[in-house]
């Protein structure tokens, strides 16, 4: 024992100073939790963290890995970060020593081990970290209606859980029901579903118990449960006959839900088992429900099979019943009757009483059978104003009598058949009546369809209570139906609708509604002032559901003709509804396509002496007769002037083109010689006329603004240089003179520059004129500098004169050097030093301001020589 005891204490010294060796040494502590919960298709966070030595992580030193299995799904380390899309990690977070990573969506396949691997170099330790994945269950009892003193299975779904184990207990008033029936099945996603079912006893649904589907699962901390308390029911019963109608062409199914409870039904008609929607002719009784429906006894549009599906909250499943659809030649057989049918169904028939007697005495139930449909009302058929009323009797034995009452106010009419095997149909007529009875043997008993036609007195406009009776053997079973005749006003509910055909004709249509009855004239003409029937006109009648119907009227008119504004096209309508006829006009005013008129394009810098092009751009527009017109206000004026061609402004063609849209867009264009006298401050509009247009369009250019570009021209006058700065406007411009000293130029100010302005009067243009001279003495070597900077130059004019041997050259971008012409043109101004002031280089002071304002430089003499000069240099 001592020697034991001794080992440990050994063991756990040796662990102890391990222990501290590692820690001192390593330094790096991984931290996970053993295992970590994600719930499905959420994100989650996989926590591992580290702490090291020294207190601030180095992430020179610093790797991390996440492993799932054998796939690395993240990397990181001081060169690079690699991750699969789903997962992340926050490397702010690394820092503080929080490597957790992050899934996005966690999914059933993600379940499993993962490894947190961190690498503090020269130190690594990796902790293993294991996920589960729950996924919480979804719960529905779907029968809640029991049948009463009947076995019923209820079932409830639990769906969508994940892991698989899963308790579910079905409890009566909070006491466990015993054991339920479970099948497992898993989905796509890896979760499962499970139907329970429970068979509930008449005895254990007595007293309205509350049933239970309660489940536990570990994604539940409460078990999950819906419950309902136990309401009784009755399925109904489902039955199908069918008829064909009296004029033969058409078979009728009647399809009856009976004897259900609650009220809630769905009966649907499956034509070769497709649902065909929505149900029609419904008509429903309390707990009695019975829809009809009719086909064309036309080979081709025939179904095989006519079934109808009824659904109610006590069935699990719904009910259908299946008939198979009659051939022709099988209806004729079973309708005309041979001699041996005679015969055999009177030998049938015998028979037939003969039970029924037996039946009649034992069971009545027996006559319960014989079943009258409701009164059915047949959609109006398109060619046709008369209404025909449908009523069908199954099961009814032979001497059917079949009576039609029709009340109108006080007047009663009564039309009676009577009907036999004999006479399988038996038509009747009556001055306002019709009534055809139809028989249709179906073993040893009939199905009777009678019709009632009538054509409802539109002037009177009344109701007609109208009663359907058959007399089977002595039982009276009777249908009622009001039947409603109003008159309905067309509704017109749009205006007229314009739309553009490939042959530039206009469609004019409009859509008149919910009127009553079918006949109504719809006319079109057209004109101006006086109007001309169209034969283009087309009518088209639907039939609405409600018996009401719908017009839709078009008319071709040729486009050409809405180029006259006073152009109109009406369509006009009469109804019986209607005391007056009423109409409705449009013109090319009415055109849907609203003319778009874009703001004139003007280019960007409009230049004295050179050619601008105004361009107006209008498009949408139809009929394709567009007028434009181009009009200038003069500078600081209001009237306006109508442009027309002329040297100044030349008019091109317009481009038109026609879009796929068949309407049209053109573009006008003013082309005008720009001067700065004439045209700045001037303003040009676009205007625009157009059929469809009351007042025209309109955009204007605003103010204009003109620039002269300055051109310069260098000479000399007494061996000075001289610079001429031509055609400039705005006024303001910027004259520089320098020159060269140490491979740099010098800016000359003051007096020994000298500008002279002038508006350019003998061109008239509006434009400038300046002449700058530069009056220095010397005889040196030198070269000058002239600089003009104006507003329309992108980069300064530069010219510059070389002095060599006491003559001026020009000196061009290639160095090449031409001797300075002499100006040819004296400046006399009278207190001007120009070839006068003799300076010196050294007189040059760069830093001296006075009076350096080329601006300010008036012309101070009394203009006649400014006048021979710019004439002058015109005349060049
Ligand atoms: C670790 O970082 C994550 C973000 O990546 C954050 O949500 C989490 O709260 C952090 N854990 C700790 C313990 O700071
Ligand atoms: C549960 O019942 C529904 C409805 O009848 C069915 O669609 C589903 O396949 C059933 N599920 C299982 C797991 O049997
Ligand atoms: C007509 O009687 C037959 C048998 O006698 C029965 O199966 C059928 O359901 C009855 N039809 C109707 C509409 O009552
Ligand atoms: C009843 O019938 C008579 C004679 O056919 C006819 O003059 C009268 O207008 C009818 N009354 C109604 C309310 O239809
Ligand atoms: C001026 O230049 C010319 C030609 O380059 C040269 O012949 C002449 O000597 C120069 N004069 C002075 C004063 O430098
Ligand atoms: C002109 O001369 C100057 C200096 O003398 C030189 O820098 C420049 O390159 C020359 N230009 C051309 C086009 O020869
Ligand atoms: C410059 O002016 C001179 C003299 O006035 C003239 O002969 C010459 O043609 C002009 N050159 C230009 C480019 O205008």
């Amino acid at each position: 024992m001592g020697f034991i005891k001794q080992e440990t204490v050994m063991e756990r010294a040796g662990c102890v100073i391990f222990l501290l060796f590692y820690h001192t040494c390593s330094g790096l502590e991984v931290t996970v939790p053993s295992s970590h919960i994600a719930l499905f298709q959420t994100r989650t966070l996989l926590p591992c963290t580290f702490t090291v030595d020294n207190p601030s992580v180095n992430p020179q030193f610093l790797a991390i890995f996440w492993h799932f299995g054998n796939i690395e799904l993240l990397r990181y380390d001081n060169k690079e970060k690699v991750s699969s899309p789903r997962v992340s990690m926050d490397e702010q977070e690394l820092k503080r020593g929080n490597a957790s990573l992050s899934i996005h969506s966690v999914t059933i396949s993600d379940q499993g081990t993962y490894k947190c691997l961190v690498i503090y170099s020269p130190n690594r330790q990796h902790k293993d970290i294991q996920l589960n994945i729950q996924a919480v269950p979804a719960l529905k009892i779907h029968k809640k209606v029991l049948r009463k003193d009947e076995k019923n299975l209820v079932h409830c779904s639990i769906t969508d859980f994940f892991p698989k184990d899963i308790t579910v207990r079905w409890l009566r008033n909070g006491q466990d029901l015993g054991s339920a029936s479970e099948k497992f099945q898993m989905n796509a996603d890896g979760t499962y579903n499970v139907n329970s079912s429970v068979t509930i006893s008449p005895i254990e649904a007595t007293d309205n118990p509350v049933i239970t589907c309660q489940v536990e699962h570990e994604s539940l901390l409460d078990p999950l449960q819906d419950a309902f308390r136990v309401e009784y029911g009755a399925a109904p019963s489902v039955q199908v006959t069918s008829s064909k109608t009296p004029d033969g062409e058409e078979q009728i199914y009647m399809c009856e839900a009976r004897g259900y409870f609650p009220e809630t039904v769905e009966i649907n008609w499956l034509l070769d088992g497709k649902r065909t929607d929505p149900p029609r002719g419904s008509d429903k009784s309390l707990f009695n429900k019975e829809i009809y429906y009719r086909i064309l006894l036309d080979k081709d549009k025939r179904p095989k099979q006519i079934s109808c599906e009824v659904q109610h909250e006590t069935l699990y499943s719904p009910i259908t019943e299946t008939l198979e659809v009659q051939e022709n030649n099988d209806c004729k057989r079973s309708c005309h009757f041979g001699l041996t049918a005679v015969l055999l169904v009177l030998l049938i028939l015998a028979c037939g009483i003969l039970a029924a007697a037996w039946y009649f005495i034992t069971k009545k139930k027996y006559f319960q059978k014989f079943q009258v449909s409701q009164i059915h009302r047949e959609p109006i058929k398109s060619d046709d104003e008369k209404v025909t009323l449908y009523c069908v009797a199954s099961n009814c034995t032979m001497n059917v009598v079949v009576t039609w009452t029709v009340k109108v106010g006080e007047n009663v009419t009564i039309l009676e058949a009577q009907t036999n095997k004999d006479e399988e149909s038996a038509a009747l007529l009556c001055s306002d009546y019709t009534v055809r009875t139809d028989l249709e043997q179906s073993d040893n008993l009939y199905n009777v369809i009678t019709a009632l036609r009538f054509k409802p007195d539109i002037n009177k406009n009344k109701d007609r209570e109208v009663m359907c009776n058959f007399l089977c053997d002595g039982r009276n079973k009777e249908r009622r139906f009001t039947y409603k005749l109003t008159l309905k006003k067309p509704e017109m509910s749009a205006p007229i609708k314009l739309s553009l055909s490939d042959s530039g004709d206009v469609l004019c249509s409009v859509t008149l509604e919910t009127f009553y009855p079918r006949n109504i004239q719809i006319k079109w003409s057209c004109g101006v002032g006086h109007y001309k029937e169209l034969d283009t006109a087309k009518n088209n009648i639907i039939h609405n559901s409600d018996q009401t119907c719908n017009a839709v009227s078009e008319c071709r008119v040729p486009g050409h003709l809405f180029k006259d504004p006073g152009f109109r096209v009406r369509v006009t309508w009469s109804h019986q509804s209607m005391d007056e006829t009423e109409h409705r006009e449009v013109s090319a005013a009415d055109f849907p396509c609203p003319s778009v008129m874009d703001e004139i394009i003007i280019p960007p810098l409009l230049l004295h002496g050179t050619e601008a092009k105004l361009q107006c751009r209008i498009s949408g527009y139809f009929p394709g007769d567009l007028d434009v017109k181009w009009i200038r206000r003069e500078a600081g004026k209001q009237e306006l002037y109508e442009v027309s061609p002329s040297d100044k402004y030349k008019i091109p063609v317009m481009e038109v083109t026609q879009q796929s849209d068949k309407t049209y867009t053109c573009t006008a264009s003013l082309i005008v010689s720009v001067s700065v006298l004439t045209d700045h401050g001037a303003e040009f509009i676009c205007r625009v006329t157009h059929p469809t247009l009351v007042t025209p369009l309109k955009k204007r250019t605003g103010e204009l603004s003109v620039t002269g570009i300055p051109t310069v021209n260098v000479t000399h006058l007494n061996n000075h240089p001289r610079a001429e700065i031509l055609h400039f406007f705005p006024k303001d411009i910027t004259v520089m003179w320098s020159r060269s000293k140490s491979n740099k130029y010098e800016t000359y100010e003051g007096k020994k520059v000298e500008n002279e302005f002038q508006k350019n009067d003998d061109d008239d243009d509006g434009t400038y004129i300046c002449i700058s001279d530069l009056s220095v003495k010397t005889h040196k070597n030198k070269s000058y500098k002239v600089t003009v900077e104006h507003e329309t130059l992108k980069r300064p004019i530069e010219k510059i004169i070389v002095r060599e041997k006491d003559k001026l050259y020009l000196k061009d971008n290639e160095n090449r050097t031409t001797l300075l012409p002499e100006t040819l043109h004296q400046k006399e101004i009278s207190n001007s030093n120009v070839g006068k002031q003799v300076s010196t280089e050294d007189d040059l002071e760069p830093n001296r301001t006075v009076d350096d304002s080329p601006t300010s430089l008036d012309n101070k003499d009394g203009g006649n020589t400014w006048k021979k000069f710019k004439k002058s240099l015109k005349l060049k």
